[in-house]
């Protein structure tokens, strides 16, 4: 099963991603997490990225296909895997249809988790991460509005759009996604 995880930031995609990996058993590939990890570093790449992130912007597009790529290309990730932040602007989506083509392999399907954008920023303002400062929030939520939330067409084209409900509990919200993915799976 390969699926991608889409939502505005504090959708719950990391949230969700963790119970589809325990209940599914394949791996969560989240973007977010691999560039906190590299920018965790003290090399040049490092505090570029850092910088970028810490201003709620997008690292560029050819790093991400260059680390996704590689990702996907690991041995855990032959029976599926979960990606969570990635695609998230149509240039990525070309990619990754480019990297997947070149592993003959095709999405199953794309879960955007649906939430307002109030509840958003009550999530994300509770947080506390290094990004959920007020004006990175604003940030982040200006460059989903502006460059993510138009990947959304690229994957209704596709027919691999599938809405979820995600305002409510976990549990509630990962019951939606269950629904979804075991009719993928059948
Ligand atoms: P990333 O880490 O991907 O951040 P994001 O997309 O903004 O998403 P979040 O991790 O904030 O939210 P989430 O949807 O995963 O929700 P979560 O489960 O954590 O990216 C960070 C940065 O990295 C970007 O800004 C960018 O700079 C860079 N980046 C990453 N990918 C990139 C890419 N592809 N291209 C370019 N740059 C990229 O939940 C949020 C909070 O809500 C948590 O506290 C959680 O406990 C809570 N919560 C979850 N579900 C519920 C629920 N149902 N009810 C109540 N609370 C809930």
């Amino acid at each position: 099963m390969r699926i991608v995880l889409f939502g505005g930031p504090g959708a719950g995609k990391g949230t969700q991603a963790q119970k589809i990996v325990d209940h599914y058993h394949i791996p969560q590939i989240s973007t977010g997490d691999i560039l906190r990890k590299t920018a965790a570093s003290a090399s040049p790449l490092a505090m570029k990225i850092k910088k970028v992130m810490s201003r709620g912007k997008l690292v560029s597009d050819d790093l991400l296909k260059e680390i996704v790529a590689e990702r996907l290309q690991q041995a855990d990730c032959r029976p599926g895997f979960i990606l969570d932040g990635y695609p998230r602007t149509t240039r990525q989506a070309h990619d990754l249809e480019e990297t997947l083509q070149q592993r003959n392999l095709k999405l199953d399907a794309v879960l955007y988790i649906v939430v307002n954008e109030q509840e958003l920023v009550t999530r994300l303002s509770r947080r506390g991460r290094a990004d959920d400062i007020e004006e990175t929030i604003r940030n982040r939520l200006k460059v989903y509005e502006s460059s993510t939330r138009p990947v959304l067409n690229f994957y209704k084209e596709k027919m691999l759009l599938q809405k979820v409900n995600g305002v409510g509990t976990v549990v509630q919200v990962f019951v939606l996604i269950r629904n979804v993915l075991d009719t993928i799976k059948k």
